[in-house]
């Protein structure tokens, strides 16, 4: 039985570089449910976008995806063919990607992108009914005077409504599965809250489901049900949010929490983690974390699985599974 809409398993994708091998992704395993939303979070590098690039085969050669299974709608993405997979991206799957600007076409307008989503969803559809479905799409995301904005090119948006514009491209397709990477990192603080909105708004009407990647607990913690806690390209931790958050198992998890001001006890001074993000040609033996880590032992040199915490929970780390 699998209640999963996305369910990844065993995905590692690596990347040739005069470096060494780097190894950004590691056996990830990941399930987003219907209607939910999964916030993904973790340092920089931690494999947050090659992970979910590599789900939706935009990784490019030398890049390397291998995966067990990645399970969509009954379907093994992974097997599929590149012709087979474009179409899950353009009609099933929609993602809005870290930066607005290189993802949108710069020298098309922003009709011209809309209505390809939508006629690449709906062959059928007719020029005329697109360009309508456009104008209601960009009043979805709240782009004041829709209809003459409509030939606008993406230079001429703000870096908000730029961001909105992405998210009508994304849901001009009406997906199922809407994975926003960073989608207000550049944005302040009144913007980020209205996308974040307008995204919470349009999963609840089109009743999909959303992975939202962010460096931010806070926002996760506001937003979605469940949390994956990524680390050097693996998970490690996951469960309901609120449950990690207010027990977290992995000592990595705790250092990130206790470096974050909005969720941090009061009393609690502010901590950043001891030492650096390991070098992803170099990776540490066993745990990833184990160099950092205040509770090492002896066993953390030994490969460490994702374990049961509870039926809901899961962490890669020896104390998983004892009371946390
Ligand atoms: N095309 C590539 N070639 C070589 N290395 C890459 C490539 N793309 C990503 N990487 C490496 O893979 C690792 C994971 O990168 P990724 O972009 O997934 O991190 P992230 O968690 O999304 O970080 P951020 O929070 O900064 O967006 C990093 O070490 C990165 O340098
Ligand atoms: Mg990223």
């Amino acid at each position: 039985m699998n209640a999963s809409l996305l369910s990844i398993r065993g995905l590692r994708t690596s990347f040739p570089t005069r470096r060494g091998l780097v190894q950004a992704v590691d056996g990830v395993d990941l399930d987003v449910r219907p209607g939910e939303c999964l916030g993904v979070v973790g340092e920089s590098g931690s494999g947050k976008s090659v992970t979910f690039l590599s789900v939706l085969g935009l990784v490019r050669p030398p890049g390397r995806v291998e995966a067990d299974a990645i399970g969509f709608l009954g379907r093994d993405l992974s097997r599929l063919s590149p012709s087979e997979m474009r179409a899950v991206r353009g009609r099933e799957i929609a993602v809005t990607m870290q930066d607005a600007l290189t993802a949108l076409n710069p020298s098309f307008t922003v009709e011209t992108q809309i209505v390809e989503t939508i006629e690449a969803h709906d062959p059928s559809v007719g020029r005329k009914a697109a360009r309508t479905r456009a104008i209601e799409m960009l009043r979805l995301v709240g782009i004041p005077d829709a209809e003459r904005r409509l030939s606008a090119y993406p230079h001429q948006f703000s870096g908000g409504m730029r961001q909105r514009v992405m998210v009508a491209i994304a849901l001009a397709c009406r997906p199922k599965l809407l994975i926003a990477d960073e989608p207000t990192t550049a944005l302040d603080v009144t913007i980020q809250s209205q996308v974040l909105d307008l995204i919470d708004d349009m999963r609840a009407t089109l009743g999909m489901s959303v992975v939202l990647i962010t460096h931010d607990l806070g926002i996760v913690a506001e937003r979605c049900e469940r949390v994956a806690v990524m680390y050097a390209g693996q998970v490690v931790e996951t469960g309901p949010t609120r449950q990690v958050v207010e027990t977290p198992v992995h000592p990595y998890t705790r250092g990130l929490l206790r470096s974050m001001p909005r969720l941090s006890h009061l009393d609690a001074p502010l901590l950043p983690i001891d030492g650096q993000v390991p070098d992803p040609t170099r990776l540490p033996e066993g745990c990833r974390f184990q160099p950092r880590c205040p509770q090492a032992i002896e066993e953390c040199l030994q490969p460490i699985r994702l374990r049961p915490v509870s039926p809901a929970r899961a962490a890669r780390c020896v104390l998983a599974g004892a009371e946390p």
